[in-house]
């Protein structure tokens, strides 16, 4: 109904909080009976400018799984979580967080994926995270797949391109949904879903190399494979716990025309259908029309089970999640030159962009935040957005990371005023509170934190956590429930 008045803050249940990954802090990742992840079979990057999320061959994967050291592989070390937690999540409750995102490494509990009985000790890691967690009354917000899985899987039957991969997957889901039932209220399925379209980090399937026509192929179908089995999930968490809440996970980069030429202004909306498609199946469950013209064009044919397409409508998500780090220029006659860990879009020069060339645009996710809402209108969580910076120590142990603050305080200017125009936002989860490995270079001076990790690129140093300047200007926020910026 019309009304005369509208939300002047963020709700009074905001869910304040911060993100993270277990192959990005977790380490220990050959302890305690955990298998090797397809994250951990990623090498670092060359250099800053390098992005080697998802260059894995066959010959890369065996070099990998054959060598016994993190020195090449940094997500095997992550920031020694496993070991650390305890001390982290006081960090974070000394902040005031009211939720905290992480993620259960599959391979901790399925070490090969294919196994029919859960690897105990695995489990039992993340009930003492849910212990301290609930100790401090922090709400957890678990990502079910967020950019790994058990590389046997990859070795088995190529990943997600393989169907056998949803019973696996549901296996595992159902698990963890029974195990932790009545403990979590949040859930996501698959993290940044529409990125499998850049291969291996997300579908496991390796394809590198191959023509652009059997990459597609690949990749649309690791995908169409998840839509199965994160609806599948849906269904289990609603009857397993019907409390529980379950949603979606989508890179939402918003394309804005180069031009007011009409031409420019449908290639942006081109742009943006092929990154709505992913929510428009999981959140209005059908594939949208729009698909079917890009894949007849594009040669691609998803194989589906028969009974997909009534899986995918029965059981949408409950709410959509984004992260949002940047927003892309497209003109019909260019092509893209911008970095980002998966965009490729033109330069904007109303913009300014991060030490990683990331184009930094605030009032993009408010109109992101409008556009999702008006869209789907269901909940929307904000459950990545963040800096990723070059930090430097001072000789006294801090870190004076005005920027970080002016970055984020920018952002949430933005989303409160999304939450006046009247989007139903559920809360705001920063990437990355602690300082961690870099999903696209697998670099550790690429850090977001609040909280400063003495580690180096190589793995040296004590591990030290140390609060920066945002630490005390975060812990502000929370507590003004968003009102106080400065
Ligand atoms: C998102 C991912 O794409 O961006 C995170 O979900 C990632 O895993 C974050 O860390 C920032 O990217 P990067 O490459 O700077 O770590």
């Amino acid at each position: 109904m019309y009304k005369t008045s509208f939300p002047k803050g963020f709700p009074k249940d905001f869910l304040w909080g911060g993100a993270t990954a277990a192959n990005q802090i977790e380490g220990a990742w050959n302890l305690d009976g955990k298998g090797l992840s397809t994250a951990e079979v990623v090498k670092k990057a060359k250099n800053r400018h390098e992005v080697s999320m998802s260059s894995v061959t066959k010959e890369s994967l065996q070099t990998a799984i054959a060598d016994p050291s993190d020195k090449l592989y940094p997500k095997r070390r992550g920031i020694d979580f496993y070991h650390h937690y305890k001390e982290d999540i006081a960090l974070f409750a000394e902040m005031g967080f009211k939720v905290f995102r992480f993620s259960i490494a599959w391979s901790r509990i399925f070490p090969h994926g294919d196994e029919q009985t859960p690897n105990e000790a695995g489990l039992a890691f993340y009930d003492k995270v849910l212990d301290e967690l609930d100790h401090y009354g922090i709400e957890p917000l678990i990502t079910l797949s967020h950019y790994e899985m058990p590389v046997g899987l990859t070795e088995k039957y190529n990943g997600w391109f393989d169907r056998r991969a949803i019973a696996d997957f549901n296996r595992f889901t159902e698990v963890v949904f029974k195990r932790y039932q009545g403990r979590v209220r949040y859930w996501l399925t698959f993290n940044e879903i529409n990125t499998g379209t850049w291969g291996f980090h997300e579908t496991g399937a390796i394809d590198e190399g191959l023509p652009e026509k059997e990459q597609l192929q690949i990749r649309y179908q690791a995908l169409h494979h998840q839509f199965v089995a994160s609806a599948m999930a849906t269904k289990q968490i609603h009857e397993i716990d019907p409390k529980a809440k379950i949603g979606s996970m989508l890179a939402r980069m918003q394309t804005y025309p180069k031009t007011p030429d009409p031409l420019d202004v449908r290639a942006a909306q081109l742009e943006d259908e092929k990154n709505l498609f992913f929510t428009d199946v999981q959140a209005r469950g059908v594939y949208p029309e729009y698909m079917n013209r890009f894949f007849a064009e594009k040669g691609v044919e998803i194989k589906m089970g028969p009974d997909d397409e009534k899986i995918i409508a029965q059981y949408p998500v409950d709410f959509l999640s984004f992260s949002y780090y940047m927003t892309n220029v497209t003109a019909h006659n260019e092509k893209g030159n911008t970095a980002g860990n998966m965009s490729v879009g033109g330069r904007n020069p109303y913009l300014k962009a991060s030490d990683w060339g990331w184009q930094i645009d605030p009032v993009g996710l408010r109109i992101s935040l409008n556009e999702m809402w008006d869209r789907y209108r269901k909940p929307l969580f904000v459950v990545e957005n963040g800096l990723g910076a070059l930090d430097k120590l001072d000789a006294d142990g801090h870190v004076h990371d005005s920027y970080r603050i002016d970055y984020l305080r920018q952002h949430i200017q933005q989303m409160k005023e999304a939450v006046s125009d009247g989007v139903d936002l559920m809360g705001y989860t920063m990437w990355g509170p602690i300082d961690l490995i870099s999903f696209s270079t697998s670099e550790m001076s690429k850090r977001y934190g609040f909280i400063y990790v003495d580690q180096d690129d190589d793995g040296n140093g004590s591990l030290k956590r140390l609060k920066k300047d945002s630490f005390f200007w975060y812990k502000k926020v929370i507590a003004s429930n968003g009102d106080d910026l400065n």
